[in-house]
């Protein structure tokens, strides 16, 4: 068995299996480039990360998918059955969420650099929860609700920037002060503003029910240590705001943990990071509600593919490229943005057969990086082979765009 093998991609003799039909009967059925969703390992992702903090916490676990990794309105349907939560990130999501069924209860709303305009759609919607970015944006916030819902009680949160962040790329890491490639971090309200913040809220009439970091995405297992030592200082930090008369309903802790995206990645131990945060939770003088992670990439990565077609085979200055019909910007632009957003690839029709060389996957675009991996180890394709692009499910789609005038694909979902 590959390390990839799962309920959504098996090798059955030398041809890869989306389910139970072959790769290539997709594409050949419905065209490529085509985002193939697999609905049993998506459920199967959810159902692990319930089962990692069963019988943790006496609290209620929420599991909010974090829906800018794949919006989808089927994807979203497969949660709200499941009876999962929402972190919508623009009103445009939080429209989205509602349209697929989910209550404003189950929907947190975080957003960034927030406009009147946007708060006066969130605000809106009665019942759902505003995560407050800055100090700065409750002036704003006062001032929609007084004009247009005047006495209303809205519930909000507070996004903290704990001073610790941890993701595979700077531009995914979202807390501490600087990323590690300089970029000033704009998310969340620094430590010694939390208290103000809640105090601000309360006073400006607001109901501040929870507090809420979310530290960068795409971490394996050597980000565990980092990552702990930040759900110590939420806890402690959220037993001192209990202490000052805050009455926390729930910890969010975010999302950010990784699916395993190639074999040289040790996966991020999901189960132990479940136990480590509900036996703080319990250790501490909290008395919460609910524990709340937010996880996009974990929850659907890797129930997508990309099915893709050589165009053909090219050698130039010894390099050689498999020339595919579908651009990264158009489909999947994590391996032409982040640097170590590794995809790995196979050819559908002969996944482990042939002499392996390396190969540079190639898009479609006027751009030097849109490759969707770099010499990758495969035996050399043919002009007509279908190529899959795995742990395509989160950030492919939804971070598209239409560079090039190149469409977008299609999508299914089995
Ligand atoms: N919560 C908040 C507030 C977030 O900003 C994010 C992602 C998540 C949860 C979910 O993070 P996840 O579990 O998916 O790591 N485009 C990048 C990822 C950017 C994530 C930004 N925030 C990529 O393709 O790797």
């Amino acid at each position: 068995m590959l390390w990839w093998e799962n309920r959504f991609l098996s090798v059955r003799g030398q041809k890869l299996y989306l389910g139970e039909t072959a790769a290539s009967a997709f594409a050949e059925k419905y065209g490529t480039p085509l985002f193939v969703y697999s609905r049993a390992q998506i459920l199967a992702n959810y159902q692990k990360l319930r089962a990692a903090f069963a019988g943790q916490t006496d609290a209620e676990v929420r599991i909010c998918y974090a829906m800018k990794a794949n919006f989808h309105r089927r994807i979203l349907k497969i949660f709200k059955a499941a009876d999962a939560s929402i972190d919508a990130g623009s009103p445009g999501e939080v429209r989205a969420a509602l349209d697929a069924g989910f209550p404003p209860e189950k929907v947190l709303f975080t957003g960034t650099s927030v406009s009147a305009d946007d708060l006066r759609k969130v605000f809106a919607v009665d019942g759902l929860t505003v995560n407050i970015d800055a100090i700065e944006q409750l002036e704003v916030m006062k001032n929609v609700r007084d004009r247009w819902f005047k006495n209303k009680k809205i519930r909000v949160s507070i996004r903290w920037n704990p001073g610790i962040g941890r993701g595979f790329n700077p531009k995914v890491i979202t807390a501490g002060k600087q990323s590690a490639d300089g970029t000033p971090i704009k998310f969340g309200i620094e430590e010694a503003k939390v208290l103000a913040a809640f105090e601000k809220a309360s006073a400006s009439g607001f109901n501040p029910v929870g507090l809420h970091q979310h530290l960068g995405s795409g971490w394996v297992k050597e980000d565990f240590p980092m990552v702990v030592g930040a759900v110590d200082k939420m806890v402690l930090k959220s037993a001192e705001l209990q202490r000052k008369g805050f009455p926390l309903e729930f910890l969010d802790f975010g999302g950010g943990f990784g699916p395993r995206y190639i074999k040289e990645q040790k996966p991020f131990p999901v189960e132990q990071y479940a136990r480590y945060i509900c036996r703080q939770v319990r250790r501490s003088s909290l008395k919460i509600q609910a524990v709340v992670v937010e996880p996009g990439k974990f929850l659907v990565a890797d129930g997508g593919a990309l099915l893709v077609r050589v165009e053909y085979v090219k050698e130039s200055y010894g390099n050689l490229f498999a020339c595919v019909n579908g651009g990264t910007f158009n489909t999947l632009p994590r391996p032409a943005i982040y640097a170590r957003a590794f995809h790995e690839i196979v050819n559908c029709s002969r996944v482990n057969g042939g002499r392996k060389v390396p190969v540079t996957v190639a898009g479609n675009l006027c751009e030097t990086g849109d490759v969707f991996g770099k010499e990758i180890m495969m035996p050399v394709p043919k002009p007509g082979d279908i190529l899959a692009i795995l742990c395509a499910g989160a950030y492919g789609r939804s971070m598209a765009s239409n560079f090039n005038l190149r469409p977008i694909p299609r999508e299914i979902i089995i």
